[in-house]
């Protein structure tokens, strides 16, 4: 079984899915994190800049692995975990903009599918409801508006203790938002028949409790 969910940079896309696929007992796929992964294993290599044939030639060859582990995706580097060092903004940066070529997107288009068919996954990302996995038991957009979801980074950023700036944050989401989504390849945008949920006005809780209830349906339905 796959649930598919998309939607933009900070709709609380991470916490509910992670939340949802422990209710369920299946694996989150963060697909987000296999795109920061390539863009650090292609600034690792100097090869950001490659060319469409170099990629496509280089990138089954890196030491990258991506596994599902205990109910998570572990991404290796050389056999060794990558974990925070693909949360920096400037690896944000370049995972938006590999996230554009094709032959990034269609190396984690294949390894995304290769994983989920080993498990029942939640899978979270851009493009999970219109390219990867469209025929998905239950397919989810989740949204909320622009300044709620800058408040939400804001108040990540300082429960760990970083300073930002909120308009700065609001900024920055608002220019990520319109390269993912006018983008030529996989566009965010919600797939066909996938619900729309705005989650401006709604707590985690009552996020996942909905999402659950969903997917109770679907496998009922399956
Ligand atoms: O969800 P995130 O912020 O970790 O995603 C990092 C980047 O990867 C973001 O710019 C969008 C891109 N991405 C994508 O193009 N397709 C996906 N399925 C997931 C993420």
């Amino acid at each position: 079984m796959v649930i598919a969910v998309d939607g933009p940079a900070g709709a609380g896309k991470s916490t509910v899915c992670r939340r949802l696929a422990q209710a369920l007992g299946v694996a989150y796929l963060d697909t987000g994190a296999m795109y920061r992964a390539v863009a650090w294993a292609l600034a690792q290599c100097a090869m950001d800049q490659a060319s469409d044939q170099r990629m496509r030639q280089e990138l089954p060859l890196l030491p990258l692995e991506f596994l599902i582990e205990a109910g998570r995706l572990r991404i290796d580097w050389e056999g060794s975990p990558l974990g925070d060092e693909l949360r920096n903004p400037s690896i944000s940066r370049m995972a938006s903009l590999v996230s554009q070529r094709r032959p990034v997107r269609d190396f984690l288009t294949q390894k995304q599918r290769a994983l989920s068919r080993g498990h029942d996954v939640v899978a979270e990302g851009r493009d999970m409801t219109t390219v990867v996995f469209p025929d998905a038991e239950l397919k989810v957009f989740l949204t909320a508006s622009d300044r709620v979801r800058a408040e939400r980074r804001w108040k990540e950023y300082k429960e760990k203790g970083l300073s930002a700036d909120l308009e700065d944050i609001l900024r920055q989401i608002q220019e990520r938002d319109a390269a993912d989504s006018q983008r030529v390849l996989a566009p965010l945008k919600p797939g066909k028949d996938a619900i729309i949920l705005d989650t401006s006005e709604l707590s985690i809780d009552q996020v996942v409790e909905q999402l659950v209830r969903w997917a109770m349906e679907a496998r009922e339905k399956a």
